[in-house]
């Protein structure tokens, strides 16, 4: 039931050019995982996969767009003749209140944050069943939490976390282990104009979720995982408040 060694697996890593994604793939590849990161600017996905310890790949694509999901697939097994891991860590933050939330903005934020996970989940499937292989799952506390203007995020998130739960079962025959993980707040240029730096300060580290995320992947099989929440030792926000006057507060 232990987890062998990563060594030489395989991962397709989604949003893998910034943030969480780009800190996962750089500790998976520490590991010896070859890591396929994938999201819509190539400049940054060629920057993050030339700079990773094992051999990676860089597949520019925007996953919303019919055909991506198999696309990437097919470079992944193409380059490196199988597929063991999937961690899905695209998505997109934006607030707005609900009589601003349109139907093109709540499509856009459904597509992206949850189609897309469900559309390269399945393309991956028969793979990650022939390797008894992970997939990493990246939600939210705004899934559980309710936060002003994040109706289209959070039901998102929340949709993506209840996915899980149900791959996960689905998963167990086959020898899949699926992995939620749901944070607070981490300093991404997710926050990049929704946060001041004293806030942004006080939040995690993408180093240092990237690199528990690679923890939990190359933890022993014996172990199966609830969704896990995360969270800084402070709220950002509220440490924020104090001594500074009243912070607007937004949640990822
Ligand atoms: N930061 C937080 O506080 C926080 C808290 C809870 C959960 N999360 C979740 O953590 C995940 C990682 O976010 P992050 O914080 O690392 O922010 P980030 O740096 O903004 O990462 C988001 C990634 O998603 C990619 N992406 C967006 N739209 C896409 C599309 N249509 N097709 C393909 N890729 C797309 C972006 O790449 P391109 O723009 O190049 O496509 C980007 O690399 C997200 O799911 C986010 O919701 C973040």
């Amino acid at each position: 039931m232990t987890e062998p060694s990563l060594a030489g697996k395989v991962a397709i890593i989604t949003g893998g050019g910034s943030g969480v994604g780009a800190e996962t793939a750089v500790a998976l590849a520490r590991m010896g995982v070859h890591a396929v990161v994938t999201g819509r600017r190539e400049s940054r996905l060629r920057e993050v996969s030339e700079s990773l310890a094992t051999p990676g790949l860089p597949v520019a694509a925007d996953l919303t767009e019919p055909g991506t999901p198999d696309r990437v697939v097919a470079a992944a097994v193409d380059r490196f003749a199988r597929l063991d891991i999937v961690v899905h860590a695209a998505g997109i933050f934006e607030k707005r209140p609900l009589s601003a939330t349109d139907d093109e903005f709540w499509q856009r934020v459904i597509d992206v944050n949850l189609t897309a996970v469900v559309a390269l989940s399945r393309s991956a499937w028969p793979q990650l069943c022939a390797e008894a292989g992970q997939v990493v799952l990246v939600s939210s506390v705004a899934a559980e939490r309710g936060f002003p203007g994040n109706s289209a995020y959070a039901a998102s998130k929340g949709a993506v976390r209840a996915f899980g739960e149900v791959l996960r079962v689905e998963g167990r025959p086959h020898g899949v282990r699926v992995i939620t993980v749901a944070p607070a707040q981490i300093d991404t240029e997710l926050w990049d104009g929704k946060a001041p730096p004293e806030v942004r300060a006080e939040m995690m580290r993408p180093a240092g979720v990237g690199g528990l995320i690679a923890a939990l992947v190359s933890s022993d099989r014996s172990i199966d995982f609830s969704p896990i929440t995360i969270e800084p030792p402070f709220d950002p926000w509220d440490r924020s408040i104090d001594g500074r006057g009243t912070v607007h507060r937004e949640e990822p």
